[in-house]
């Protein structure tokens, strides 16, 4: 609606992906981009929109964008830091109760009317470490959370935090975090430090039958490396909500495990964040076709 209002704006709305011509047909004029996705903002798409100023992400993960070459070019970008954080800290959450209590794989044995046959026990989580690499907004929203399940959290961070103590969680090395956590939960940007950060050598680092959540990037795990991990039970149990491809085809060897729960990329998807998402995207583009500071702009 904001857009709607201020601006001349061209949506397509007849579902699926806008077809390429007409989307090239709108760039050729456009003065301001809303991405919602990770379609690739690179230099062969600002070559057909000459006129762009700011770009909006409208996600906190800005990966599929090329900022540098935007800020070449005078153009702004902006994403949507913390307004998804709680919705994300929730699903993490989620998918860690899941890792050790198998609650959607529970779900599939009622469903495929297996009651009654025995099925494996979960784990505890009270006493257990959460380790969390990548501590910022979300990161420290998932401690809180962790806490309330009576759970030791330590983390590991580019920059060590100066508030261990307000956030009741111990910086660590990685290697220290993935030698001792029992769960280990990835919230870090895909960059180009972080891409393959996980692959077969830190799963063998981690403790036999440790967990592994992952609410990031997918690139940011080897999907070869965990298969393996996964498969010989090195790895108890994943918990994903991103995947390295996204979307995973349903004929996937990782589907074919039963230690691993896959949601489809959902942690900020709540109709309150995703609405909260788009009007502080909105807000962004205003404010850079305006050349006004954006409420939340990024920088190469
Ligand atoms: C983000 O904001 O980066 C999320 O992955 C989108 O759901």
């Amino acid at each position: 609606d904001l857009l709607d209002a201020n601006t001349n704006l061209l949506a397509w709305k007849e579902g699926g992906r806008t077809p390429a011509d007409i989307f090239d047909g709108w760039l050729a004029q456009a003065d301001a981009l809303y991405s919602i996705g990770n379609i690739k903002i690179n230099g062969a798409l600002l070559d057909k929109a000459p006129n762009l100023k700011v770009i909006a992400q409208a996600s906190v993960g800005y990966d599929n964008i090329d900022v540098a070459e935007c800020n070449a070019r005078g153009i702004r970008v902006g994403n949507t830091p913390r307004v998804l954080s709680p919705a994300v800290a929730d699903l993490a959450y989620g998918l860690i109760i899941d890792s050790a209590r198998k609650i959607a794989r529970g779900w599939q044995h009622v469903a495929s009317g297996k009651w009654g046959e025995r099925k494996g026990l979960g784990v505890d989580l009270a006493g257990k470490t959460l380790g969390i690499v990548g501590m910022g907004d979300i990161g420290s929203r998932v401690v809180k959370r962790a806490l309330a399940s009576d759970m030791r959290v330590i983390y590991h961070n580019r920059r060590r935090r100066s508030d261990d103590a307000v956030l009741g969680a111990a910086y660590v090395s990685f290697e220290e975090l993935l030698q001792t956590s029992d769960f280990v939960l990835v919230t870090v940007p895909l960059t180009k430090e972080t891409e393959g950060m996980f692959g077969k050598k830190q799963f063998e680092a981690m403790k036999q039958g440790a967990r592994f959540i992952n609410i990031a990037r997918g690139k940011i795990v080897d999907t070869e490396a965990l298969y393996d991990a996964l498969s010989s039970g090195h790895i108890a149990y994943a918990a994903l909500d991103v995947t390295d491809p996204e979307p995973l085809p349903g004929t996937h060897k990782l589907l074919t495990l039963d230690n691993i729960t896959v949601t489809p990329h959902i942690a900020s998807s709540t109709v309150e964040t995703r609405d909260a998402m788009a009007k502080l995207a909105a807000e962004n583009i205003l404010a850079g076709l305006n050349g006004e500071p954006m409420p939340a702009e990024v920088k190469a």
